[in-house]
């Protein structure tokens, strides 16, 4: 039996994140862009739902080549956004409300824009030259020549992960778009710069980061060629960048030098591409000192996989999330969550959003909050937002979405084949505007709204959902509440049943003399439960909860015993 974590437990083992993102969240003034004191007004909303950490994802100055994830000043605040001043009430707010700040920290890459890179580039010989990866283009070729790109890697963003720099003949490095140019974290000056940065933002009093892609930050300096590196999902074998030879070195120094030492409790999560459990169980492992947690991606990778809009299979599912929770046990944390902004929407692409949009939403919320790790609940899933449906390209946002779609086409592939791939796996569907009520552009703005807001939103929204007591909202609420409460929610020990079913998820977690039992049907059929369970109902979503033999489609049932 595996060894439960040691009590008392670090704060996040009970704690559920709740993450913001801000440009699509609430707009205070009007532009048609959230922003921070868009955020500010609904510090109460999100305190009634019970969540402890508030993760905001960039809101730094950025040309917003990837909706901020292109940074150009790590220390301040986009005018699209607010302020410094904005940052400082939104964390002194959070914090009477016994919620905590996590800033996103982008700094595998920069913005081009950013005067570190500007510099860099600005001629061969200066001293931030070496703080980005400049090569000269493969021998025996010329600048420009095609297949003159130092490495055979492809960026996330489709094309190259090269750009020739035509003043210095030079290509430099970006594994997603060209306007976010890698750091050379090989670079001691770097590295200390970043750590700098970081304490500057933890003295301002938030609570912790979200890292960016941190696992690529280190790289073979050799810069080897292939496997290659596919554009598209972040879940894809990315060979040559994933987990470098420094990526632990690295990360124990960030610790270190950021971390260690700091009277108040702080919360880091690595969102890590491509790593395996043996990997997240040194990365987490506290004797170590790297991150409390990773994001990994098996479980988001495996369908419908991002331009590969087969259906996932439950099994599968299963035996990922499984392995995950078995693997870290001993060692080790999970993060768990079934999107972000950068994923479809859950209820769209694990649930039945047309039959069973509220049963669905609920039964992966039953699931997914009741594992061991701590949960991540993305804007408007507590509502059960669906995808978004647009009809035209011009409809999408997204630089991932656009580029995959002109490529696609490049390729010779049927437009109406390519708009039904990112109809199912866009990550514009996590972007559109929060539905905070039935009033126009669902209360979001009172001007025209970035990106379209789901046109759902008079039935599916905050005012709706919390007015309904049977509402998906409320049952988010009563799962975070149960974590709070209930010690083996936080630290039970993890047992997968019916492994083999394909309709039914089904497992227990026990900690001591108590036990609880999951069990769901994530399917829109009926199905017998062939499987004998003993307790107390706690509760029961999406179906009468009678029969001890058969679930309703997308029923959900918790079990207590002890
Ligand atoms: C992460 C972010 C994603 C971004 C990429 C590059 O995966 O979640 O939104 O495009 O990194 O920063």
């Amino acid at each position: 039996m595996a060894r439960l974590t040691p009590l008392p437990a670090p704060w996040w083992t009970n704690a559920v994140v709740y993450q913001v993102y801000p440009r699509s969240f609430a707009d205070s003034d009007g532009d048609g862009i959230g922003d921070l004191r868009g955020v500010l007004g609904k510090l109460d909303y999100l305190a009634a739902l019970g969540i402890d950490v508030l993760w905001l994802s960039p809101f730094y100055p950025s040309p917003q080549d990837d909706n901020g994830y292109d940074i150009s000043d790590y220390q301040d605040v986009d005018p699209v956004f607010g302020t410094l001043a904005d940052i400082d009430a939104l964390v002194a707010q959070a914090h009477e409300r016994g919620i905590r700040i996590v800033l996103d920290l982008v700094v595998n890459h920069t913005s081009d824009e950013h005067p570190w890179f500007v510099d860099s580039r600005s001629s061969a010989d200066n001293p931030k030259r070496d703080w980005y990866w400049w090569r000269p283009p493969r021998a025996g070729r010329s600048p420009g020549d095609p297949g003159a790109e130092p490495t055979n890697w492809e960026s996330a963003f489709t094309g190259p992960a090269w750009e020739l720099d035509e003043a210095t003949g030079e290509y430099f490095l970006h594994l997603f778009s060209p306007k976010q140019p890698d750091l050379n974290w090989e670079n001691p000056e770097v590295r200390q710069a970043i750590h700098t940065m970081m304490r500057w933002w933890l003295d301002r009093g938030v609570d912790g980061f979200r890292m960016d892609v941190i696992n690529l930050i280190s790289k073979d300096p050799a810069l080897p060629d292939g496997p290659l590196l596919r554009g598209g999902p972040l879940g894809d074998p990315w060979g040559a960048v994933v987990c470098g030879p420094r990526i632990h070195e690295f990360l124990q120094e960030l610790h270190r030098e950021v971390v260690a030492g700091r009277a108040e409790p702080l919360l880091m999560v690595g969102e890590m591409p491509g790593v395996t459990v043996a990997d997240a169980v040194l990365f987490t492992d506290p004797a170590r000192a790297e991150v409390d947690m990773v994001f990994q991606f098996e479980h988001v990778a495996m369908g419908p996989v991002k331009w590969d809009a087969a259906a996932p299979r439950l099994t599968d599912l299963k035996a990922s999330l499984g392995r995950w929770q078995l693997g870290l046990a001993d060692v080790g944390w999970n993060s768990l969550y079934l999107s972000n902004h950068d994923q479809p929407r859950p209820v769209s692409r694990f649930g039945d959003d047309r039959r069973y949009r509220v049963e669905s939403a609920k039964a992966l919320a039953t699931v997914l909050h009741l594992h061991r790790g701590t949960p991540y609940v993305y804007q408007g899933d507590e509502l059960g937002m669906t995808n978004a449906h647009f009809a035209a390209i011009e409809d999408y946002r997204d630089i991932e979405s656009r580029n995959h779609y002109a490529r696609a086409l490049s390729l010779g592939q049927a437009a109406e084949d390519v708009m039904g791939v990112l109809a199912a796996v866009s990550r514009d569907h996590a972007r559109t505007p929060m539905q905070w009520d039935d009033s126009p552009q669902a209360g979001f703005t009172t001007g025209t709204p970035w990106l379209a807001v789901n046109p759902n939103y008079p039935s599916v929204n905050a005012a709706a959902a919390m007015a309904d007591p049977s509402s998906v909202w409320h049952h988010y609420r009563r799962l975070i509440e149960l974590r709070h409460d209930e010690p083996v929610v936080a630290l039970g020990d993890f047992t997968m049943l019916l492994a083999d079913d394909e309709q039914v998820y089904a497992f227990t977690r026990r900690l001591d003399d108590v036990q609880l039992t999951v069990v769901a049907n994530l399917s829109s059929e009926p199905v017998d439960l062939d499987l004998a369970v003993d307790g107390d109902l706690l509760f029961v979503t999406g179906g009468p909860g009678t029969d001890p033999a058969e679930l309703a489609p997308w029923e959900s049932r918790l079990y207590r015993r002890g």
